[in-house]
This record gives structure tokens, C-alpha cells and sequence, in this order.
């Protein structure tokens, strides 16, 4: 007998609300990073003892200024850095102690990275870059449905007709879309977007900032980026400022 079930089957209002409160995606909890100086003489603590979470479907924006450990911040909730102490969750389970191996499928399976510079391959055409993540995934988690997927987001992104072009012959904020549709190729659950707007004009960072919130909304999607715009950031559910290695949230 489920006790968390009225007799209609339902669940009872109060539980469903627990149910529903947003579950974190990812965590941090009590994270701390300090990088070294080559030589080991000069410390430079970047995170200091940050607890945080970022839940199911949110979009948020990381502001702060040039230094203060935005990319830090980033690289370790994508388990691309590692904090010196505390922990990194996902879904609910510690990544620490994960093999390369195991931390490289869950960065490919329910991860998308996106940057201030789009890193396409030149020499491949945008459909064959849209497709490169999927290479990364073992054999059996590789889906048949991956070519039709990259034909839907191109299309969703305003770039049919493009598939076969190379990224020469694109403009900034057509390779920035070009970098979206790559970064949801595997269907992740969550993108780590670092400055994706930073070396657009305003029109076309606002565009790209609508787009990833639109992909975000229809995929159930989180959504961190970091941001030196503040009528980018703006337009995220919450705005985080870091300050002193900490983490203080803007008010709305
Ligand atoms: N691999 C590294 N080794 C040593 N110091 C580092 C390393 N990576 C970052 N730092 C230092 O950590 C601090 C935070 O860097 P980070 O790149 O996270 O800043 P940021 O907020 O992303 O800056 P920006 O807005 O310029 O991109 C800086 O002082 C930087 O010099
Ligand atoms: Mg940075």
C-alpha cells in the first residue's frame, strides 16, 4: 500500500508539492578551490566552502568580474575541474572518486558545453560537427535517432539548408547556433554555457540568449551561463553574483 496516495489514487496536495519542489540537478556542497602559482608560492583562492544547487529546468545566470572564478565555478559543476575539498552531485550521486572513464560519459550523456568561441572542427561540414559528441559516447548508447535529431535542431535553430556548409562560410552568431545544436546532440540535461554571447553584437547575443531559453523550456533542460551582459543575465530565472569565492544571489 502506497502511503502517499489518497484512495482516489492521487497524490494528496502537500506531498505533491514536496514531489514537485525543484529537485537539484546538480549540488555543491561546501566546494573549495585554490589555484597555485607554478612554484607553489602564491596561493589564489577562487571558491571558498560554496554550497549551492541548481535545480531541474532552472536558467541561471553567473555574473561577477573578469578573475573572481566564474570558469572555475563552471568547469567544476562539469566535472571538467576538480574542487580541492567538498562534494559535486549529480542527480543525487557524488561524482567524486569517478574513474576519467565514468566522469567522461556522464559529461557526454547529460552534459552540453557551450563557449564564448564556438571550437567547430573547420575542416567539417556543420552537420558532421553537430555530430561529433555522439562519437564520444560507447557503441550502445550511440542512438539511431541522432541524424534526425541534428536535422530537427538545425531546423529549430534557423539553419536548414546549412547541413552540408562549413563554418567559414557562417556567420558568428550562425556558429554560436551551430555550437547550441552540438551541445544538445546527446540529449544532456544540463548546459554549461561560458560567455555563449561574448563575442556577438547585441542583436544576435539576445537572439542566442531567447534560443537557448526556448531549447531550455522545451527540453526540460537547466541552464547555467555565465554572463558579463547584464540584460542577458536578466533574462534567467536567478542572476548569481560571485563575490569572494562565494556565491550571492541578486534580487529579482
Ligand atoms: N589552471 C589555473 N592555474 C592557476 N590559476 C588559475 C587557473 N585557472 C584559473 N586560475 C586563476 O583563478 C582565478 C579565476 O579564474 P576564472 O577563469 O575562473 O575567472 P573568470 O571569472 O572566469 O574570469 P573571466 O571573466 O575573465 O573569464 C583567476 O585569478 C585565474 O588566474
Ligand atoms: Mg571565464
Amino acid at each position: 500500500m502506497n502511503s502517499n496516495r489518497t484512495d482516489g489514487g492521487r497524490l494528496r496536495p502537500g506531498l505533491a508539492l514536496v514531489k514537485e519542489s525543484a529537485m537539484a540537478l546538480v549540488e555543491l556542497k561546501h566546494v573549495s578551490k585554490t589555484y597555485r602559482e607554478p612554484g607553489g608560492a602564491v596561493e589564489v583562492p577562487v571558491l571558498r566552502d560554496v554550497t549551492w544547487q541548481i535545480g531541474e529546468g532552472s536558467s541561471v545566470a553567473i555574473v561577477g568580474p573578469s578573475g573572481c572564478g566564474k570558469s572555475t565555478l563552471l568547469n567544476i559543476l562539469g566535472t571538467l575541474d576538480e574542487p580541492d575539498s567538498g562534494e559535486v552531485l549529480f542527480e543525487g550521486e557524488s561524482v567524486r572518486g569517478c574513474s576519467a572513464e565514468r566522469l567522461s560519459l556522464l559529461r557526454g550523456s547529460k552534459m552540453g558545453f557551450i563557449f564564448q568561441m564556438h571550437h567547430l572542427m573547420p575542416q567539417c561540414t556543420v552537420m558532421e560537427n553537430v555530430l561529433l559528441p555522439t562519437l564520444a559516447l560507447p557503441k550502445e548508447m550511440r542512438d539511431a535517432g541522432a541524424v534526425e535529431r541534428a536535422r530537427d535542431l538545425l531546423v529549430r535553430v534557423g539553419l536548414e539548408g546549412r547541413q552540408q556548409w562549413l563554418p567559414s562560410k557562417l556567420s558568428g552568431g550562425e556558429r554560436q547556433r551551430v555550437a547550441v545544436v552540438r551541445a544538445l546532440i546527446n540529449q544532456p540535461r544540463l548546459i554549461l554555457a561560458d560567455e555563449p554571447t561574448g563575442a556577438l553584437d547585441e542583436k544576435n547575443a539576445t537572439a542566442l540568449t531567447e534560443l537557448l531559453l526556448e531549447l531550455r523550456q522545451a527540453l526540460n533542460l537547466s541552464l547555467v551561463m555565465v554572463t558579463h551582459h547584464p540584460e542577458q543575465a536578466a533574462r534567467m530565472d536567478e542572476v548569481w553574483r560571485m563575490h569572494e569565492g562565494g556565491l550571492v544571489k541578486e534580487p529579482a
